[in-house]
Formats: structure tokens, C-alpha cells, sequence
């Protein structure tokens, strides 16, 4: 499913952020990426994202070379990835239900379908109660329950995270955890980016330690 083959990633003044890293992932795995600060775990999410290329080696996912695709192309693989950020990147003027609902709608699914979806997933994260709420009136935990909606709304092959529970306390985190464990389980590949080595070892999924850009551990 991803495959990333011999990757660098640097920036300006010479700074690697990746290092000649090789790494495979298969479909249905659930992977912690880890390590210190600078390690350059959001940088290789962000090449997974297809938000930046590789300066040297080649990302594979799903078989296509990510640096050749076309705008076009770039557009639906994003389309077929769901993404949760540490700070939630949630709508603050809109509700529960339209922050969800937007994802639907923009990839132009029939309108009876994108409520049923969106009611669908509210209802797995366990905030149909909450739909007509507004972020900022929703604790932490609930927020980001609202960005994993966001994110598996649309059925993503990938689901990428980043630091997802970065804002929350250790019980909160394992919770959020456990419904990435529930989407892995129906399929889903999952990759999240963690400094958190205790909830690794309470989720007890595989991980990948990475130090200045290159594998420091495979467990
Ligand atoms: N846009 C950028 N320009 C220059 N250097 C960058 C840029 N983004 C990241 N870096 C550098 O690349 C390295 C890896 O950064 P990255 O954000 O991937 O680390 P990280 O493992 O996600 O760290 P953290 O745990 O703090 O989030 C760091 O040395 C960082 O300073
Ligand atoms: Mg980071």
C-alpha cells in the first residue's frame, strides 16, 4: 500500500529532514510513526499527503508513484485519504453536523446520501447528540471525535494522523485510540504520528521510531 524507497526530504541551507528512509506499510496495517521532536515524522506524513515530494527516492502508495501524479491525480488521491491534525482544524462558525457534512458535499455525493453518511458516522464516534453544537462548546476529546467524523466521512483508504491526541489527557487519548483501532479494523490503513511512547505501549500496535530523519527502530 505505501512504500516509501530510499526518501529525503530536505529544506533550505541543506537541512534533512528525511534521510535515505525506506519503509513499507501494508493495506490494513496500524502504524505509530515516532521519535523526538524534529525527527521528522509530520514531514514524512506531509509527503504522504501529497502536500510536498521527496527530493530524492520514491513514495509509492497504492502502486502510483506520488511525485508523477497530475494536479488532477493529486487531487483525488487526497480524496481518498483522511487527515487528523493535533489542533482539530475544525470549522469554529459552523456545527458539528455541517463540519462533517462539507466533506460529502464537496466531493459531490447525492444529497440523501450525505446526510445518511454524515448521520452514520456522528453516531459511531458517539455525538448525535451533540450535531447541532458549535466546536468551541464541545470538550477536547469531543472535538476531535468531530475531526475523526470529518475524516472517515468519506471512507478513506489511508487515514493519516498527526499528534491527533497531542491536546488531550491520557484517557481521552486512548479513547481516540480505540476508534482508530475500530476504523483499522473494518480495513482501513492506519498512520499516526506520535511522540506519546505510553500510549503506543497501551495501544500495542506496531511502530516505526524515527531520529534526524532516518529509522531508529522498527517494534
Ligand atoms: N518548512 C520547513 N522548512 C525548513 N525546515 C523544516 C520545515 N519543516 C520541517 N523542517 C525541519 O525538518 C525537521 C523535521 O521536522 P518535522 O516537523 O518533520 O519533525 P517532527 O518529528 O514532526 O517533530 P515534532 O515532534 O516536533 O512535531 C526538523 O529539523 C525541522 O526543523
Ligand atoms: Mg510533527
Amino acid at each position: 500500500m505505501i512504500e516509501a524507497d530510499r526518501i529525503s526530504k530536505t529544506y533550505a541551507r541543506g537541512v534533512y529532514a528525511l534521510r535515505d528512509l525506506s519503509l513499507r506499510i501494508d493495506k490494513g496495517d496500524f502504524v505509530f510513526l515516532t521519535g523526538p521532536s524534529g525527527a521528522g515524522k509530520s514531514t514524512l506524513l506531509r509527503l504522504l499527503l501529497r502536500r510536498d515530494v521527496p527530493s530524492e527516492g520514491q513514495l509509492i502508495v497504492g502502486g502510483r508513484n506520488l511525485a508523477e501524479l497530475t494536479p488532477r491525480q493529486v487531487q483525488a488521491y487526497r480524496r481518498s485519504l483522511g487527515f487528523v491534525f493535533q489542533d482539530f482544524k475544525l470549522l469554529q462558525n459552523k456545527t458539528v453536523l455541517q463540519n462533517v457534512a462539507l466533506v460529502p458535499r464537496v466531493l459531490g455525493m447525492p444529497p440523501s446520501q450525505q446526510q445518511r453518511r454524515t448521520f452514520q458516522v456522528l453516531k459511531w464516534v458517539g455525538l448525535q447528540h451533540r450535531m447541532s453544537a458549535y466546536p468551541l462548546e464541545l470538550s477536547g476529546g469531543e472535538q476531535q471525535r468531530v475531526a475523526i467524523a470529518r475524516a472517515i466521512v468519506n471512507d478513506p483508504v489511508i487515514i493519516l494522523a498527526d499528534e491527533p491526541t497531542g491536546n488531550l489527557d491520557p484517557d481521552l487519548s486512548l479513547e481516540i485510540m480505540n476508534l482508530f483501532r475500530e476504523i483499522n479494523a473494518r480495513g482501513t490503513t492506519v498512520v499516526v504520528a506520535t511522540h506519546d511512547r505510553e500510549l503506543i505501549r497501551r495501544v500495542g500496535r506496531r511502530s516505526v521510531t524515527l531520529n534526524h530523519g532516518q529509522i531508529a527502530e522498527l517494534a
